[in-house]
């Protein structure tokens, strides 16, 4: 008798534990393929700061023209909400195959929100008019940074923010199979004297050259570009594939620290028909430097 209550009851367990299995197969797979907006935030610490200060940077990447809300307001909204210091724009924001009323949007959107900073990503170079492009974005008054650095005080802090072109170049990409990118060494090497008692900042569009800007006082990268690496698995795999590092890219999206410096990667906001992202929702950075401990 007592048998065959235990086999009921065991029979009965089983039966709820896989009733539950389709539930947990739906939210998994909503929350895989979710593509709504999401804000991922950092703390930065650094000794450069005084007891109390703070600046808050948002970084934008490669929003490749996509639409976030009519005329761009779900995205203007977060960034608005975030009340940032400074916007970084980190490259690719217009695309080379799609029209550009989404970028121009955007652009128009965050106008007078906050000092805005912007770099040129690879697919804006591929358009092959990188000076309409820059005076364009330039004309919503956004500070475009070509290999120069631009000093500006924020609550009391003084930054320098730096920032440099994507390598490619227009001819390599059309004349080569395998494009002939322009040197870091040509791309930084204004940067040889950064005032290392400022906190210096370098807006730059690909994080596969993250060694490169180590030989350089910057304290903190931020960069775009990989998309983080179209599909995850949070905790297990950060990334499939990410252009020019390949299968598993060691620089998908996150944060990075070599060598006292902070590299931080964001995942962007570039969503394509054929290539879902996977556990990788489009995301608004959101990164606080503060005084360390
Ligand atoms: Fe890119």
């Amino acid at each position: 008798m007592k048998e065959r209550i235990s086999s009921k009851r065991k029979r009965t367990k089983r039966i709820i534990i896989l009733s539950f299995i389709p539930a947990i197969l739906v939210v998994l797979v909503v929350s895989a393929f979710c593509i709504g907006l999401t804000t991922r935030h950092y703390d930065i610490r650094t000794d450069k700061l005084s007891k109390g200060q703070s600046v808050r940077i948002v970084v934008i990447a490669d929003l490749h023209s996509n639409y976030y809300g009519e005329e761009q307001q779900d995205l203007i909204a977060m960034i608005k909400e975030q009340k940032p210091d400074i916007i970084a724009l980190v490259g690719d924001i217009i695309d080379d195959n799609r029209a550009e009323d989404g970028a121009i949007d955007f652009f128009e959107g965050i106008q007078n929100l906050a000092p805005t900073y912007y770099v040129l990503g690879n697919h804006e170079v591929w358009i092959g008019e990188t000076n309409r492009i820059k005076e364009m974005v330039a004309s919503y008054g956004i500070k475009v940074l070509t290999n120069e650095s631009d000093y500006i005080t924020i609550n009391d802090i003084e930054l320098c923010i730096s920032g440099i072109d994507d390598p490619v170049t227009i001819s390599s990409f059309k004349e080569s199979c395998s494009e002939a990118l322009i040197t870091d060494s040509k791309l930084l090497s204004g940067f040889f004297n950064l005032d290392k008692d400022v906190y210096n900042i370098l807006l730059a569009h690909r994080p596969e050259r993250f060694e490169s800007y180590q030989n350089y006082e910057f304290d903190l990268v931020l960069c775009g570009h990989t998309h983080g690496g179209q599909v995850r698995i949070p905790g297990i795999l950060n990334g499939v594939v990410a252009p020019n590092q390949g299968y598993f890219p060691k620089y998908a999206g996150g944060r990075y620290e070599e060598n006292m410096q902070t590299m931080i990667v964001s995942r962007g906001l570039g969503v394509y028909e054929l290539v879902p992202r996977v556990f990788n929702p489009p995301e608004v950075v959101v990164i606080d430097i503060v005084r360390e401990d």
